[in-house]
């Protein structure tokens, strides 16, 4: 399958898209604190998204027979990703909790995540929040023309190895354009050099996923929670990226509002 490019229409679309999916992701962050229930955060992505004139991609998503239930997708501690919100999930200090947020506008889609702790928590969840954010940079760095899809993947792995973690291998990112995934696959593992070459004009979902311990995953039997196979925490950043002769331009930037004076 050949990897879409985006016209001057379809880059202006994206742009939006992105930065709404950005915005309710920054206004859910001062939300994630002890007492909060993963239920609490659903309820207000749902409203964020729709206040922002978009829809989530998520809801109703399909896969195989299942249709995902929420509007967002909120994982904690040793879930990996796809976790479903439930008002029984009541956060406390020294979780970590991952949220993803996919919507759509105008017929195309934005693609973010972030891990954010609950209140303090310890050096080395420190370390695994700042590891997979920054091995998250440093795939992006690698989104240059000319370059090939194993180059991000590797600079991931290579990064994250460095530190002393593993990067989920059963998921991976991909292209997201008019729909949540399309081609190419993004893993975050692999040879540099190989896979398909980087054009102007690609929107890339680079999406590390990375255990303090094994890489190893397995699915719950509500079908959609993935968690680590040794119980150890689990972060996940993403960011939709468009690839331009200029370099790598991450679209998921939050817009934050600025109060206007009216006279
Ligand atoms: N960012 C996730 C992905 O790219 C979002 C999945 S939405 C869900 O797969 F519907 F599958 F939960
Ligand atoms: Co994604």
């Amino acid at each position: 399958m050949t990897i879409p490019i985006k016209n001057k229409v379809g880059v202006a679309k994206m742009r939006e898209a992105c930065a709404i999916a950005a915005t309710v992701l920054d206004q859910l962050k001062p939300l994630v604190r002890p007492g909060t229930t993963t239920q609490d955060l659903e309820e207000a992505g749902r409203d964020f998204i729709a206040r922002l004139g978009a829809r989530s991609a998520c809801y109703g998503y399909q896969h195989g027979s299942r249709r995902y239930p929420a509007h967002t997708c909120i994982s904690v501690n040793d879930e990996v990703v796809h976790g479903i919100p439930s008002f029984r999930r009541i956060l406390r200090e020294g979780d970590i909790v991952s949220l993803d947020i996919v919507v759509w506008h105008d017929g195309y889609v934005g693609d973010n995540a972030f891990t954010v702790p609950v209140g303090p928590t310890t050096p080395v969840i420190e370390k695994l929040l700042r590891v997979t954010r920054e091995s998250l940079d440093h795939g992006i760095r690698a989104a240059q023309i000319g370059n090939r899809i194993g180059d991000i993947a590797n600079a991931i792995q290579a990064y994250v190895e460095a530190n002393g973690f593993s990067v989920v291998r059963d998921m991976v990112g991909h292209g997201v354009g008019v729909s949540m995934h399309e081609p190419p696959e993004i893993p975050n593992f692999g040879r540099k050099g190989t896979g398909d070459r980087i054009k102007p004009g690609m929107t890339l979902a680079i999406e590390p996923m990375v255990n303090l311990g094994g890489y190893k995953t397995k699915t719950l039997s509500d079908g959609w929670t993935v968690v680590t196979a040794d119980g150890s925490p689990s972060a996940h950043f993403e960011h939709t990226v468009l690839t331009t002769e200029a370099g790598p331009e991450i679209l998921t930037l939050p817009r934050r509002t600025t109060a206007t004076v009216t006279p």
